[in-house]
């Protein structure tokens, strides 16, 4: 199989690496890809979101799937122009990718399909969100409508703040992510997970499941981030999770989809928190989650390509691929302006290759010859594999030294208590 992954981050490097590792894989091409998979395959000078491009290039270059990265190319409706072109594609067309794109859109869906999420009102102005508000008490959580890139969410901690955000938002006129529209609702108490499943249209599984941390600072403080560190799976979660996520949110979520003629074809990310009752959706996303994917998926055994085809035919086929016992630690190093900003970076030593066991995936990046430049921001993500999490977390922070040691730069820095609770 000839196999593209649209997209140029950490992720995207992580899923090409293996994609390219499955018997199944002739040849990887990534767009606009990174340094990693430049490593590996050939990257296309087209961009994640423009899909007339990539349709073009992915029927010249005879592509038997493609696989879709970041939530800003479902957006755009790459994966409808790609199957428009005859294209097995991995990941949803725009209309499923609402599922992400619209937080409205999700709730509503969830309510109409009774999945356990936390109780909300939306809003389309500063007027009608006061007027919401007036019956709150306790901690509020203000959402944009749209995608944000991780920073149309605010966790106010009493329906005054929530009243201040809101007033800055549309004050400024500047809802995160542009619109107009808000969703309020309560917080939820309990601890968070990250659960992926795939889904063929027809059928509903979770893969595996990942603990992120999104927060820049050690101990969970500092700004909110895309992630600066995961491990999978999920540790001190009760042993029945997949059941009960199954039964409680998957289950009604296809059934939803079904209900709704929507044929969705893809990985659905769970953003669940563990309450006292059970799991709740926080967000629904419509792709893989990073960092979450590169400490999934040096799990992942068997097949991971041909998988992901059988699910974008339709035929979804879990037996082709395998899922480890063993723990996998992944640690962000990130520009230290990052989230606030990005300090680009030149001549970093291109080589990365870590002890048996240990990965490195680069984020958004160039490859020139032996070095690699980038805008900065989430530069890499190191992993490593251990027989439990301890194990694991040591040799994640020794590659990271060792790596960080080796790179040319005194730029990155990273969370030390990944993995660490
Ligand atoms: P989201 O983009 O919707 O995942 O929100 C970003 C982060 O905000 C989540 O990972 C949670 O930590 C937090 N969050 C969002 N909604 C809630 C909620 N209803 N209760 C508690 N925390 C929330
Ligand atoms: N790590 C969070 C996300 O991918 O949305």
């Amino acid at each position: 199989m000839r196999v593209l992954i649209v997209g140029s981050g950490a992720r995207e490097d992580a899923l090409s690496w293996r994609i390219a590792e499955s018997p199944s894989c002739d040849a990887v091409f990534a767009a606009p890809g990174n340094a990693g998979t430049a490593s590996r395959g050939v990257n296309w000078e087209v961009a994640a979101t423009d899909g007339k491009g990539l349709a073009e290039r992915c029927v010249r270059e005879a592509i038997d799937l493609a696989v879709l990265g970041p939530e800003t190319a479902i957006a755009a409706g790459v994966g409808d122009r790609l199957r428009d072109a005859g294209i097995a594609v991995f990941g949803p067309n725009r209309s499923g990718g609402r599922l992400e794109s619209s937080k409205i859109f999700a709730k509503r869906f969830m309510e109409r399909h009774e999945i356990p999420t936390a109780r909300a009102a939306v809003a389309h102005s500063l007027e009608a969100a006061s007027k919401a508000l007036e019956e709150w008490r306790g901690p509020v959580v203000v959402k944009a409508d749209g995608l944000a890139g991780g920073k149309g969410v605010v966790v106010a901690p009493t329906v005054e703040a929530a009243r201040a955000i809101l007033a800055d938002w549309y004050g400024g006129g500047r809802v995160p992510g542009g619109g107009s529209d808000v969703l309020i609702e309560n917080r939820l108490e309990g601890r968070e997970v990250s659960v992926f499943a795939l889904c063929d249209g027809r059928a509903i599984a979770p893969l595996g499941a990942a603990c992120d941390y999104k927060r820049a600072g050690d101990g969970d403080t500092g700004p909110n981030t895309g992630g600066m560190g995961a491990y999978s799976p999920p540790d001190g979660f009760p042993d029945d999770l997949d059941d009960r996520v199954r039964e409680r949110i998957l289950g009604p979520l296809l059934r939803g989809l079904c209900a709704e003629g929507e044929e969705y074809r893809g990985v659905i990310y769970c953003g669940l928190m563990w309450t006292a009752q059970g799991p709740y959706v926080i967000e629904f996303n419509a792709r893989f989650g990073d960092p979450e994917t590169q400490a999934l998926l040096p799990r992942v055994g068997g097949d991971f390509a041909l998988l992901l085809h059988s699910v974008a035919r339709g035929a979804m086929d879990l037996s082709l691929a395998t899922l480890s016992q063993r723990r996998c630690v992944g640690i962000v190093l990130a520009t230290d302006d990052y989230p606030r900003s990005n300090t680009a970076l030149q001549g970093l030593n291109g080589d990365v290759s870590l002890a048996e066991g240990c990965r490195a995936f680069w984020g958004a990046s160039q490859r020139v010859d032996a070095t690699v430049s980038t805008s900065g921001g989430r530069v890499l993500t190191v992993t490593a594999l251990g027989d439990d999490l301890a194990q694991a977390r040591l040799k994640a922070y020794e590659a990271v030294r060792r790596l960080a040691g080796r790179l040319g730069t005194d730029a990155l820095t990273y969370r030390t208590d990944i993995a660490l609770r």
